[in-house]
């Protein structure tokens, strides 16, 4: 099948829809029996999609599960109620006191946090990483090393990593690869063809794609399945069928949405690469971003979330630039149908291993599903009320 076709039928199998065309939201936290046999059979096969405790999930949860693991691969899904409890989750499950874990320098700020705050507290190290680093990434692989998480597109600077030359290391030394896939939104990279051992994703974005739930996915090879769905269940992560319901919704149109916010991002960023405003363009499609080559051999697409640079400017220029945006809303989010903005001055700040080249701010934007000349003219403006602040200073 042909990803188009499975956006359409994922976890829309008989037995989740009966006779109707969408999966129906089963609300539940007690299941009841009435006979020892049936409760037998359920506590047998509670692991195995089979009504048990509404905590196990029911027939809402285990049809968004399979659509998770039909569109992006691997031997199960685990669901969380965001993506970062899918990170910290995915992570606790294979970590110990006195482990080591490599995390890449670009990563989403809430996990760096979670490194530095709550696993150095249970003794585990964290070293950060140069995403571009690749199979060189072996130097820093230790005795103790039990994960090496990466992210993919970097968080707002957006670096592409060779996944699988450092999976294949990786895996050389005994070491768990987790891949942060938000960007990749399950259709656009396929983590368990590059090596990747646990793919997470904030579901939030794309697969909701409609800005109105917060959702995660932990995604696994059957080797590690079992303890990722145990260890999650044990502390107690569940997620609720109304939200899932419309995640699965959302699942239905992710294919036409990517396509949509693909064509008009390009659109966008190949119109600011001409600004003269611009320093350079970081969209995983353009050569002028790093490790374009590994988007280009392994991405079957992109869509509409990147940055640029600018190569003048001061925060009262950029504040002026972003108070007075139409269309493009100021959030810390994206992959909703709505476009969005978010400027930054300090990217240094968000780094401890990789040096950031340029001097002026950065902005990021989302760019939704209005139409693209609408969000040209508001950018436009946009530069209009910056270079007018920097006119009159
Ligand atoms: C790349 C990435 N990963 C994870 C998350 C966390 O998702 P959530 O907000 O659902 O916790 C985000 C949220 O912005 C993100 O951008």
């Amino acid at each position: 099948m042909k990803n188009n076709t499975k956006i359409i039928n994922a976890g829309r199998a008989k037995k989740w829809t009966g006779n109707v065309v969408n999966p129906p939201v089963e609300r539940a936290s007690t299941v009841v029996f009435d006979t020892v046999k049936e409760m037998r059979h359920a506590t047998a096969n509670k692991t195995n999609q089979v009504l048990f405790y509404g905590r196990r999930g029911t027939s809402t949860s285990f049809a968004f599960s399979d659509a998770m693991v039909e569109l992006e691969g691997g031997a199960g899904c685990a669901l969380y109620p965001s993506g970062t409890a899918a990170i910290t989750n995915a992570i606790l499950s294979f970590i110990k006191a006195g482990d080591h874990l490599l995390m890449v320098d670009t990563a989403y700020e809430p996990t760096r946090d979670f490194c530095d705050k709550m696993l150095k507290k249970i003794g585990v190290e964290t070293t950060y990483y140069d995403p571009l680093i690749g199979a060189g990434i072996e130097a820093l692989i230790q005795e103790n090393t039990a994960i090496i998480f990466l992210e993919s597109p970097g968080s707002i600077t957006m670096e592409i990593q060779d996944v699988p030359a450092i999976a294949k290391v990786a895996h050389q030394h005994g070491c768990i690869v987790m891949l942060d896939n938000t960007w990749g939104a399950a259709v656009n990279f396929q983590p368990f063809d590059y090596g990747v051992d646990i793919s997470v994703q904030a579901a939030t974005k794309y697969i909701v794609g409609h800005s109105d739930v917060m959702l995660g996915t932990a995604t696994a090879v059957e080797k590690y399945w079992p303890q990722l769905r145990e260890n999650s269940y044990i502390m107690g992560q569940c997620t609720s069928p109304d939200d899932l319901y419309l995640a699965l919704r959302g699942i239905r149109t992710l294919g036409v949405r990517l396509r949509q916010h693909q064509e008009s991002a390009i659109k966008i960023a190949n119109w600011l690469a001409q600004r003269p405003e611009v320093e350079t363009v970081l969209h995983p499609a353009f050569a002028s971003c790093p490790g374009h080559e590994f988007f280009e051999r392994d991405f079957n697409g992109s869509n509409g979330l990147f940055s640029f640079v600018l190569n003048r400017g001061n925060q009262k220029a950029l504040t002026a630039l972003l108070d007075g945006m139409t269309h493009f809303k100021m959030g810390y989010s994206w992959g909703g149908f709505e476009s969005l903005i978010l400027g930054i001055s300090s990217v240094q700040s968000m780094r401890s291993v990789t040096e950031w080249q340029y001097k002026f701010p950065l902005i990021r934007l989302h760019v939704g599903l209005e139409d693209v000349d609408d969000l040209i003219d508001d950018l436009t403006a946009g530069f209009a009320r910056f270079n007018q602040v920097l006119t009159e200073n």
